[in-house]
């Protein structure tokens, strides 16, 4: 029996504001959302007041190295003092802007659950990979990356999101059945390795969800959830999207 809860989670990138993360908590105390997990990844410095705020949040990207000489970088340990208990590894834009590669993201992964994150392995094609066909190898690749280096029992401790480089900010989302497809696919490539792993970890989907298009992508039989970008910075459309994963939980 799968036990996998729903989450929606809100991706800031270097967007938002103090005052966005009052209003922000001030809707979301609003909201019912017991059948899910609801969070958000916020910059860096806005983390401490979400957490104060009653927010869920997690970091956007954490180092692969341990606390050190490092200008710039975050260290999972700090983060999970903080209080959070998710960190983003792999969003698109950390591969395509920062240069990570599957061995750096799976380093990071590894390095966040040493320190009891969440990590949320992102994952997903770019345009021209899906039109060659590729979609599933990119995928398997970058799941793989994991598993080869930590075994599929990391995964226990995971979440994975799929987001199609090519619906990403574009306003172009995948169709539900398009989703579903590669989710499907990701699930059953987990269950030849540990069926009882596939049957619990959450697959969210990302890449332009908003209150729109989130019920009919919710209700796919292998789609746990959401990843959301741009439709996380309006409170009231960010819990409408929350509302329909709470409806198909
Ligand atoms: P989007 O971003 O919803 O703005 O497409 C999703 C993401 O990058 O996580």
């Amino acid at each position: 029996m799968a036990s996998r809860k729903p989450i929606v989670a809100g991706n800031w990138k270097m967007n938002g504001s103090v005052e966005l993360v009052t209003s922000m908590a001030d809707t979301l105390k609003n909201a019912s959302n017991n059948k899910i997990d609801v969070l958000i990844f916020p910059p860096f410095p806005l983390l401490s007041k979400a957490l104060e705020s009653g927010i869920v949040a997690g970091a956007q990207t954490v180092s692969q190295e341990d606390a050190g000489a490092f200008t710039g970088e975050v260290d999972a340990k700090l983060v999970a003092e903080l209080g959070c208990k998710y960190t983003l590894v792999g969003h698109s834009e950390r591969r395509s802007i920062y240069g990570e590669s599957n061995d750096d993201v799976a380093a990071k992964f590894e390095k966040a659950q040493q320190h009891n994150l969440t990590p949320i392995l992102c994952v997903g094609e770019s345009e021209e990979q899906r039109e060659q066909g590729l979609t599933e190898s990119v995928v398997s690749e970058q799941i793989n990356a994991v598993i080869n280096k930590l075994g599929v029992a990391a995964l226990v401790n995971s979440v994975i999101a799929y987001e199609p480089v090519w619906a990403i900010g574009t306003g172009k989302t995948a169709s539900p059945e398009q989703a579903q497809q590669v989710h499907k696919f990701i699930r059953d490539e987990i269950a030849a390795l540990d069926v009882v792993v596939s049957q619990n970890i959450a697959l969210l989907y990302g890449g332009s969800v908003n209150d729109q298009n989130s019920e009919l992508l919710f209700a796919q039989a292998d789609i746990d959830g959401g990843l959301i970008g741009g439709a996380s910075l309006k409170p009231n459309a960010f819990v409408n999207i929350c509302n329909s994963a709470q409806r198909n939980a």
